[in-house]
């Protein structure tokens, strides 16, 4: 296949002041030359951290895809992250500004700050516990779900530090959710909250983790945060707060850093791929915290004077990377904000820019077309002139939602990308690079690869695709931060990644590269969807749909979304003896909410007696997709019944009517 693909624009943006600006042409030089020998390239850039020991090899691949960075080196997320800086004059300066989200008169009622020399301390502490009570040791896994709390980081560092290996599950996922992940990743600890803050309201987390625990026996001990105060039950001899645990722990505590291998595992972290069960990705230690030491220089550009804010969750790889190992690796003060970026009013999130003087914004679209549709008038409440760079990532960037930001929180000068990146490539790939070379910014581009990272854009046969025409988005050789596999199922990781085209990284996006060797990703080329930049798989909800005795089959796909990109829609055949009512409907909306989460909220449920099939009885999704998404269902000869393409049509149209008529009002 070979689709040529028109650019939506050619307008290239030139920031002012660019001191490091370079054209398309001269940083291609830069590229080609790094990639050419990628591996004493990224040795280079691996050389500027700490290493306990030099590794022997660069990459081992004597076993592709399964390659392993910097083979013999010997280092500690935890001993990067703060002892390097407490040994310096970084000591005493602020880590971690956090903002919970209750606010009385417009400004927030609870703010912590946490200093390098206090973190320190922590997770020391937090280590010293987890090591001498509840005997966590080295390659065991550590089960976090946790709101935005600061206790958050601290206990992902404490795990590192002990060489044990953690698995954060996003405190927005259902019991359901949380235990398969716990049970997969083999957990023996849990650290959880209360509840947490979110839109102005207390949700409560700890029952929640309770139903989890009744399915996720091997979980010995439970470690509670008081976040929202109350009661909470607790069970006995499991169950344990967090402050109390910590009371029993000698103040100085110090637990010296585990000489992890450059090698080991330093977390795993689930993301949806296209059947019913999470990819456990696992990360190592040396490769991963190059790559973030790289992307935090050349992309984020952090300086000593930064305040950085990221506002993403830790619980998905975004937090992971870029609130907790990649700023503090690098001595950043970073704000870590609790709640919602709405809440109580729309302007919350430039309240805090102004508030802090945040320097360096990263965000995601999502928010950025929330802000837009608010209006320009709640930014210009807050001087957030201290922004001088910006970045977005989780889905791609509409020109429309770029050039609002640029203008409103910009003014028009600094520079703005959109990072390309996915949980499987641990850190950001596909960039601009204000702090190596800023090539001139195009509203909606991600910008070109990163010095060391062969990627490209094939056709269906593995073809290399000209400029200006859309293929798969690949990675051609390894880069450090690759994950090691997918956990207890390396067979998933060779077929997912390494089985569409041989020997290179198949991304599963669509994407195309342009004359001037940038990048547009474009979505999706399989069945997951990015809802708020949230990454679902469609199966995953039919998976819960089926769950419920109604359902016979169903199909859910993503439809476009002014705001959230995309949204999951689902067309459901009930069983007989079932008829559709809106009652029905709820029960379905909430047996998704209770098997995958309240991320996973369907849009709309619409039943129909038939699905577009082929003749070996395989839903064509690709056919309900383009129909709900009001496209041409393209070539449909292999469809066994074509009636019901016209099926799903007046379904959604019947939607469409009763959206136009004002279904809500
Ligand atoms: O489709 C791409 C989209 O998000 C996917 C990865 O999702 P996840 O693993 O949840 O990681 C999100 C945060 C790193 C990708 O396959 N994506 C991510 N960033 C962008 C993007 N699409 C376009 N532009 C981006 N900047």
């Amino acid at each position: 296949m070979s689709v040529s693909w028109t650019l939506p624009f050619d307008e290239k943006i030139l920031p002012e002041d660019r001191s490091k600006s370079t054209t398309a042409q001269d940083y291609a030089k830069v590229h080609r030359k790094s990639v050419e020998d990628s591996r004493e390239f990224w040795a280079g850039v691996a050389r500027e951290m700490e290493w306990f020991r030099p590794w022997d090899r660069v990459l081992d691949d004597s076993e592709p895809p399964f390659y392993k960075w910097f083979v013999g080196g010997e280092l500690n997320a935890s001993y990067l992250c703060l002892d390097r800086h407490v040994k310096t004059w970084r000591k005493n300066k602020v880590a971690l500004i956090w903002e919970g989200e209750p606010t009385a008169d417009g400004r927030p009622t609870e703010v912590r700050t946490l200093t390098y020399y206090d973190l320190y301390r922590e997770v020391n502490r937090l280590a010293h516990l987890l090591k001498h009570r509840y005997n966590i040791k080295r390659g065991d896994t550590v089960g976090v779900y946790l709101p935005m709390v600061p206790e958050l980081p601290a206990v992902m560092l404490a795990a590192a530090r002990i060489g044990a290996v953690f698995t954060v599950v996003f405190s927005g996922f259902s019991s359901d959710a949380l235990a398969e992940r716990l049970n997969d990743a083999g957990a023996k600890i849990l650290f959880t909250a209360d509840g947490v803050w979110r839109k102005g309201k207390v949700l409560d987390l700890k029952p929640i983790a309770d139903r989890a625990l009744e399915k996720a026996p091997a979980v010995r001990n439970v470690v509670v945060v008081r976040r929202v105060g109350g009661r909470t039950a607790m069970r006995e001899g499991r169950d344990e707060f967090y402050d109390s645990a910590l009371k029993e722990v000698p103040v100085n505590a110090f637990v010296e850093p585990e000489r992890t291998k450059s090698e080991d595992p330093l977390y795993v972290l689930y993301t949806s791929g296209t059947t019913g069960k999470p990819k456990g990705q696992v990360h190592d230690i040396g490769g991963y915290l190059t790559l973030l030491h790289a992307t935090m220089n050349w992309v984020f550009d952090v300086r000593d004077t930064d305040v950085y804010w990221c506002s993403a969750d830790i619980g998905w790889v975004t937090g992971h990377s870029y609130i907790v190992f990649g700023p503090l690796m690098e001595g950043v003060t970073g704000v870590m904000y609790e709640g919602a970026l709405d809440c109580p009013a729309p302007d919350r999130w430039a309240s805090i820019i102004e508030r802090y003087g945040v320097s360096v914004f990263y965000t995601s679209p999502t928010a950025i077309r929330g802000w837009m549709r608010n209006g320009e008038e709640w930014v210009r409440k807050h001087d957030t002139s201290t922004v001088r760079l910006m970045h977005s990532v989780g889905e791609p960037i509409n020109p429309e939602a770029f050039r609002w930001l640029f203008k409103a929180v910009g003014r028009e000068k600094v520079p703005f990308g959109s990072t390309w990146w996915m949980t499987e490539t641990g850190g950001i790939l596909i960039s601009h690079l204000p702090g190596l070379h800023m090539v001139p910014m195009k509203p909606g581009t991600n910008g070109p690869p990163l010095p060391g990272i062969d990627a490209d854009v094939l056709d269906e046969a593995g073809k290399a695709q000209e400029a200006g025409e859309r293929g798969y988005l690949v990675i051609r050789k390894p880069w450090p931060g690759m994950p090691l596999t997918i956990y207890k199922d390396p067979k998933r990781y060779v077929d997912v990644y390494y089985g569409r085209f041989p020997g290179v990284f198949y991304a599963g996006d669509y994407a195309v590269k342009d004359e001037d060797g940038y990048f547009w990703i474009l979505g999706r080329a399989d069945e997951v969807i990015k809802v708020a930049g949230h990454r679902l798989g469609t199966y995953e909800l039919e998976s819960a749909l089926i769950q419920h005795p109604a359902v016979a089959e169903s199909a859910v796909v993503g439809v476009p979304d002014e705001v959230k990109g995309e949204v999951p829609v689902a067309f459901v055949i009930l069983r007989q003896g079932y008829t559709p009512s809106e009652g029905l409907k709820k029960e379905l909306n909430d047996i998704t909410r209770e098997k995958v989460g309240a991320v996973a909220a369907i849009r709309e449920v619409l039943f129909v007696s038939k699905l577009p099939k082929t003749r070996s009885a395989k839903i064509m999704r690709r056919v309900v997709q383009a129909v709900a998404a009001g496209r041409s269902p393209g070539d449909v000869t292999t469809l066994e019944d074509e009636a019901s393409v016209e099926e799903v049509r007046s379904a959604h149209e019947a939607l469409q009517h009763e959206v136009r008529g004002g279904k809500s009002s």
